[in-house]
């Protein structure tokens, strides 16, 4: 049966798929193996499960993650024999791992006319993987960490999703990106078409630059300079990171203006003066060197060979001053919070 949820095939870039003209077809009457049981691959299995399509895990010997997604009620299966019984091969595992795994599992026991999907353009941008022409083959990115993802879909909300297919891949497979989409609740404000390599860029830069790189060194940038100008650690924490939620939360629901208009005439003569003194020319230009080090493939190479890393890096972080603050300032603050465990 032919489903058409777009008005062009391929839909341009910019195009917005509108949760209300999308539905499950596409995936009905199909299994979907969702590889890996990490943070994003629980929260899209479980949703799947949760939207009534046929889900089944695949994760490698030994796996920790195997029990839990059977104690959840799942089927779980070895990587291989997930992919061999799968119409649906959803690649949910770190993008550093996703080369090793396609060559060794995933590509001798791929279905032929199996589709094959991500959550993050990277491999397939990259060319860590590359699928054989004709090779259904798409990208659905939520725009959400995975156990939110799971938490809205449990209250029947979801997120907004960015949706990709490479050029070699039938047209079709627009429509079962969006019914993917749809099913594991990444239609919530539209799922926007985009490509597998802008997807990766933004997203890396995103990353980096604000999210989890930029915004956390200025977090401890002010907060040492606070503390060494002879400030209390406490009224350091409380200005530069405990009232950052508020900002953001009044940013995230009324923008740059509405968040301008809500807090004091001090607060909002004080950010308009300073704040471009902080974030400057150079700070621009250092901004543009990392994305240029995005698209020409220099971070990419890099984190292959250095991912390793990541561990030791972060340990040096949490022996730092904000976070060893943070550690007292959040036991105080939040006593008793522990890790919860998201709902199935
Ligand atoms: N985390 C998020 O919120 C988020 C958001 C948007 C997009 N994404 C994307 O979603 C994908 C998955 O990311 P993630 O954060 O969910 O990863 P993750 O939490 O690190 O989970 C990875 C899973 O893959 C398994 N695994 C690791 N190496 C493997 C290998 N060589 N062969 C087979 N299984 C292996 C792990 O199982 P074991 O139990 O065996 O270690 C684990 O179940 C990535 O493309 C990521 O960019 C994630």
């Amino acid at each position: 049966m032919e489903h058409r949820f777009f008005t062009a095939y391929p839909p341009p870039p910019g195009t917005v798929c509108e949760a209300a003209g999308v539905h499950p077809g596409p995936l009905l009457g199909r299994t979907v193996a969702v590889i890996g049981y990490g943070t994003m691959g629980r929260a899209q299995a479980l949703n799947l499960r949760r939207s009534g399509i046929a889900v089944l895990v695949g994760v490698r010997d030994g796996s920790a993650a195997g029990p839990r997604a059977s104690a959840e009620g799942l089927e779980v299966r070895s990587v291989a024999a997930a992919v061999a019984a799968a119409d649906v091969v959803m690649l949910m595992l770190p993008d550093t791992a996703m080369a090793e795994a396609w060559t060794r599992d995933v590509v001798p026991n791929l279905r032929p006319g199996a589709a094959v999907g991500f959550a993050h353009g990277f491999a397939v941008a990259f060319g860590q993987i590359v699928p054989e022409p004709g090779r259904p083959c798409f990208l659905v990115a939520p725009k959400a960490q995975g156990d939110l993802l799971q938490e809205l879909h449990v209250q029947g909300r979801g997120v907004p999703g960015l949706l990709a297919v490479t050029e070699s891949s039938p047209p079709e497979t627009w429509d079962l990106a969006a019914a993917y989409a749809l099913s594991v609740g990444c239609l919530h404000g539209g799922g926007f078409v985009t490509t597998f390599r802008d997807e990766c860029i933004c997203d890396q830069f995103g990353e980096q630059t604000v999210l989890c790189g930029g915004v956390i060194e200025l977090l401890k940038a002010a907060y040492d300079v606070m503390v060494e100008s002879g400030y209390s650690p406490e009224n350091a924490y409380f200005e530069c990171v405990h009232e950052l939620k508020l900002i953001t939360d009044l940013l995230h629901r009324h923008g740059v203006a509405g968040l301008r208009s809500r807090i004091s005439g001090t607060a909002a003569y004080g950010g308009l003066t300073r704040g471009p003194r902080v974030i400057d020319a150079t700070v621009r230009q250092r901004l543009r060197e990392v994305l240029g080090e995005i698209e020409d493939g220099s971070f990419a190479r890099e984190l292959l060979a250095e991912h390793g890393q990541t561990a030791r890096l972060a340990a040096v972080e949490a022996e730092g001053p904000l976070a060893r603050a943070a550690g007292t300032m959040l036991a105080r603050l939040h006593p008793g919070d522990t890790q919860k465990e998201t709902p199935t």
